[in-house]
């Protein structure tokens, strides 16, 4: 099977090569069975790509990358062609970004999404795998989204999200096109940009500073670890059913004030390092996914405890700061 990852050096779609691809020191036992026999990374390597993500498998003679836009429609026309099926992870994908500059969200993610389409289209790709996130549905107070649900995003982010969720499942509707989409909770582990809570706050943790909670620290976020949403996404790629959406969640709710507590629990640091900022405009309150879906039909379970996994993700960020100390020190 020969795969093409958009996005592939980001945060989760560099995961989801490094395990397509088997990385030495990986956990077989929660390797997916996809064996591919080419892996091409298309990825425009933004401040958020890195090609230092791919490290861990860059030997692999299987893997081919590719520097470049999926807006770039010649570009996508070349490299489309040969692969089985696309797993699109490519996006602008930071909300606080989005409210300052709406416009490289809705190029990337509405319009490079639908040149992908096109050419997945044109070139009768089997299967196009569209990663969508649970932020399309806006905030819930109780309860839990199920994939039918009506989508009413709050952000320019996840209007964008939304939009292009909507556009694949078209394709489908519409062109008889092979998509599933996925639409996944908050992740956290390794090789995250450190704009994104988790690494951010880990990062100042690490170095002696201090970290911002917005407003009052009750937003509730579902945290789920980036290789169980690889491993969902594996499965939705696998045995998922042509025109459907699959949750990915990891049902583990926190609000943010007790994800700080975990984190600073972790980084051996107390309360007063915790500094309260002005909340985010249009904040959502509250994400919660229903996985029965995922569960019942394709046998999907998050396999990583959230405390666990969190202290495992600060150890990663405390023994790889020659990963991270380049990003804060470019990026701020
Ligand atoms: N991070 C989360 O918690 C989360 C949760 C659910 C869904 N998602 C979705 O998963 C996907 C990956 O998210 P992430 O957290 O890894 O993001 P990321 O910002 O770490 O990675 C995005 C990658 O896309 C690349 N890219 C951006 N614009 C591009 C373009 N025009 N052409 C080619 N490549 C381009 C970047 O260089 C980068 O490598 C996104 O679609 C996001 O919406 C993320």
């Amino acid at each position: 099977m020969r795969i093409l990852v958009t996005g592939g050096a980001g945060f989760i779609g560099s995961e989801y090569v490094r395990m397509l691809l088997g990385r030495p020191g990986g956990d077989p036992a929660r390797a997916p069975r996809i064996a591919p026999t080419s892996v091409t990374v298309l990825d425009k390597l933004t401040y958020s790509g890195n090609p230092a993500n791919l490290d861990p498998v860059r030997h692999d003679p299987r893997l081919r990358f590719v520097h470049g836009d999926i807006v770039d429609p010649a570009l996508v026309d070349q490299v489309v062609p040969g692969h089985d099926v696309i797993v699109h992870f490519a996006a602008e994908s930071h909300v606080d970004r989005s409210i300052t500059g709406a416009a490289p969200f809705v190029t990337t993610n509405v319009l490079g999404t639908q040149t992908l389409l096109d050419a997945a289209l044109r070139h009768r790709t089997g299967r196009f795998v569209h990663v969508s996130t649970d932020e399309v549905y806006g905030s819930i107070d109780a309860g839990a989204w199920t994939e039918d649900w009506p989508l009413a995003p709050n952000s320019p982010y996840s209007a964008s999200k939304a939009a292009s969720d909507l556009l694949a499942l078209a394709y489908h509707r519409t062109h008889g096109l092979d998509v599933v989409v996925t639409r996944c909770s908050n992740n956290y582990g390794p090789y995250q940009f450190p704009e994104k809570v988790v690494p951010l706050f880990v990062t100042n943790l690490l170095d002696g500073g201090t970290v911002p909670l917005y407003g009052d620290g009750g937003n509730v976020r579902d945290w789920l670890h980036v290789h169980d949403h690889c491993r969902g996404i594996a499965l939705v790629q696998e045995k998922g059913r042509a025109g459907e959406v699959y949750h990915i969640g990891g049902g583990t709710e926190l609000t943010n004030r007790e994800l700080t507590g975990k984190l600073l629990a972790a980084c051996g640091a107390g309360w007063d390092r915790v500094v309260p900022v002005t909340d985010r405009k249009g904040h959502d309150r509250r994400y919660a996914l229903d996985i029965t879906k995922i569960e019942t039909e394709l046998g999907y379970a998050p396999s990583i405890d959230l405390d666990h996994g969190l202290t495992e993700t600060v150890r990663w960020y405390r023994e790889n700061r020659a990963w991270w100390e380049p990003l804060k020190a470019a990026h701020g």
